[in-house]
């Protein structure tokens, strides 16, 4: 576990995270938790977001689990108005539900493009846009998870990238809109991260991960507590002249490919390629 939990530095601030049942979103609720915040989980499976929220409770941490898809308006604002009603008015909003699979463009039904968009990108309008009233603002502070894949292109992603970039320019958007009421709104995009769902979609075998570290500037898939410390930065008064970004917390995943062979092979010195 990292240093993250220095103090509560989140005591008494409310967060709602959507997606929040495994992996990346999970992480950040867990470091969360740690630093004080009382939680409103949402994902669409019962179970899984009650053993979440569980979890956490378990661990001396304060959460409550609650099911909805973010494809459903009415249950994204059912679930904001429990939280409100329980916990009392949002402090920081996280959207972070999403869906992946990898298979080309022409491999895709148009309901397939479509699920995904409609996870990730009409989701984070959902639940963006239903949390508002329910804020605690000025001060509040939203963000989304997008991805690389926002703005490099990746074989067999096309919905993702589609979705992701989507995401960017909504967070945008929203910030330049909602700045006057105090809601300042940003994204993280995470680079590859060990030990989640994404990553074993996207590199399901040990010869997979290497490939895609070696073309990694840092050389190594980064872990969950650095979203984690990167949405807590984003979510505390360090953060409060900070709106519209997209912050890349990704090992240098968008610089492209940083392979030693790249381009060309090594050449000995002072030879024309
Ligand atoms: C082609 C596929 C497919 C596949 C599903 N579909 N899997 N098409 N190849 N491998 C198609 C189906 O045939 C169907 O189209 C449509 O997608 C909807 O499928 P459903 O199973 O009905 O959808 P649903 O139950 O809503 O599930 C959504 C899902 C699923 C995205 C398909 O995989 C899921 O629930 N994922 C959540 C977990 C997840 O993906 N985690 C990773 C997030 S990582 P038809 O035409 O047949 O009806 C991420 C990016 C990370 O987001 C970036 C890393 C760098
Ligand atoms: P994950 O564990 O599969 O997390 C996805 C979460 O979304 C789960 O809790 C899932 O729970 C929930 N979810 C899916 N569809 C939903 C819906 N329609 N409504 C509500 N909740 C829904 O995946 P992850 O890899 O940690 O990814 C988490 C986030 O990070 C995603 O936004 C992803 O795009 C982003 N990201 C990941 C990576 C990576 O390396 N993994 C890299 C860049 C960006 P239920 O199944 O219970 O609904």
């Amino acid at each position: 576990m990292s240093n993250a939990f220095k103090d509560d530095v989140l005591a008494g601030k409310v967060v709602f995270i959507a997606g929040a049942s495994s992996g990346i979103n999970l992480g950040i609720a867990r470091h969360f938790a740690k630093a004080g915040a009382r939680l409103a989980l949402v994902s669409r499976d019962p179970e899984r977001i009650a053993a979440a929220a569980a979890s956490i409770n378990d661990a001396g941490g304060s959460a409550i689990g609650m099911a909805a898809d973010v494809r459903d308006y009415a249950a994204v604002e059912a679930a904001l108005a429990r939280t409100r009603n329980e916990l009392g008015p949002i402090d920081i909003v996280i959207s972070g539900a999403a869906g992946n699979f990898v298979a080309p463009a022409l491999g895709m039904s148009a309901n397939g493009f479509k699920t995904v968009v409609d996870i990730d990108l009409i989701g984070t309008f959902n639940v963006f846009r239903a949390c508002f009233a329910f804020l605690n603002a000025p001060g509040a502070s939203l963000i989304a998870i997008t991805a690389p894949q926002a703005v490099n292109a990746m074989m067999f992603q096309a919905h993702v990238c589609a979705a992701k970039a989507g995401i960017n320019m909504l967070v945008k958007c929203l910030a330049m809109e909602w700045g006057p009421a105090g809601v300042r709104v940003n994204a993280i995009s995470p680079g590859p991260i060990a030990g989640t769902e994404g990553m074993a979609r996207l590199a399901p075998t040990p010869e997979m991960e290497a490939r895609f570290k070696a073309r990694l500037a840092l050389r190594d898939y980064g872990d969950k507590d650095d979203i984690a410390n990167t949405a807590l930065f984003l979510s505390t008064d360090n953060a409060r002249y900070i709106t519209g970004t997209i912050v890349d917390c990704d090992g240098g995943s968008k610089l492209g490919d940083a392979s030693a062979d790249a381009l060309h092979p090594p050449k000995a010195p002072g030879k024309a390629a």
